[in-house]
């Protein structure tokens, strides 16, 4: 079921059709090979749709967050990011993916997106959602209410990476 919070903002789980939009998205938004591959998002939809929140604008999808879930968080561990070791009932979130579409950057949808994000893993009963980010991202999760947690050990895509969590 999808929900809207605006005239033209609707938020809704993803089905398999959505995998090339995200991806298109998601190397348009990310640099170099930051970004997901084709497989890593369709697993992910296939794997915790319930922890994957499409947002669209006027119907058409225009960003999106995608997760999976862990008893133990270790952040640095790259095959979770094909959530192996995933487990959907366990306590604790860790997001992947927080991207929106660059021509719809900028107007505060990125903000929107994680407050419904939020609410919906609350509403799932999980206790903490963990991310990381890049130095110049820190200060906006901050903003949206997470605590810095320490540097990163991953470097992936050959950068610097921060550990972000926050409490629900
Ligand atoms: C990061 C991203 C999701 C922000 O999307 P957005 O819709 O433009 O963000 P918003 O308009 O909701 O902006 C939220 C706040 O973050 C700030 N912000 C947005 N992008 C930023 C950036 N690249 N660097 C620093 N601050 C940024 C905005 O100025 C805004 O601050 P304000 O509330 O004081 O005005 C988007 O730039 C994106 O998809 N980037 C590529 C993917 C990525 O790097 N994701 C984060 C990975 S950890």
């Amino acid at each position: 079921m999808s929900s809207a919070v605006s005239d033209d903002l609707t938020f809704r789980p993803p089905t398999p059709e959505d995998a090339d939009r995200c991806y298109a998205i998601e190397i348009g938004a990310y640099e170099g090979d930051e970004a997901a591959t084709l497989a890593k998002i369709t697993t992910r939809i296939r794997e915790y749709p319930q922890g994957f929140l499409v947002m669209e604008h006027d119907g058409q999808v225009i960003g999106f967050i995608n997760s999976g879930c862990a008893h133990d968080v270790v952040m640095a561990d790259d095959a979770f990011k094909e959530l192996v070791g995933h487990d959907a009932a366990a306590p604790n979130v860790v997001i992947m993916s927080v991207v929106i579409d660059p021509a719809f950057q900028g107007r505060g949808y990125a903000t929107t997106l994680m407050r419904m994000f939020v609410e919906l893993m609350k509403a799932q009963g999980k206790k903490t959602i963990h991310l990381m980010c890049k130095e110049q991202h820190v200060e906006l999760y901050v903003r949206f209410g997470y605590r810095y947690v320490r540097p990163s050990e991953s470097d992936h895509g050959g950068m610097g990476w921060h550990e972000m969590i926050m409490e629900l």
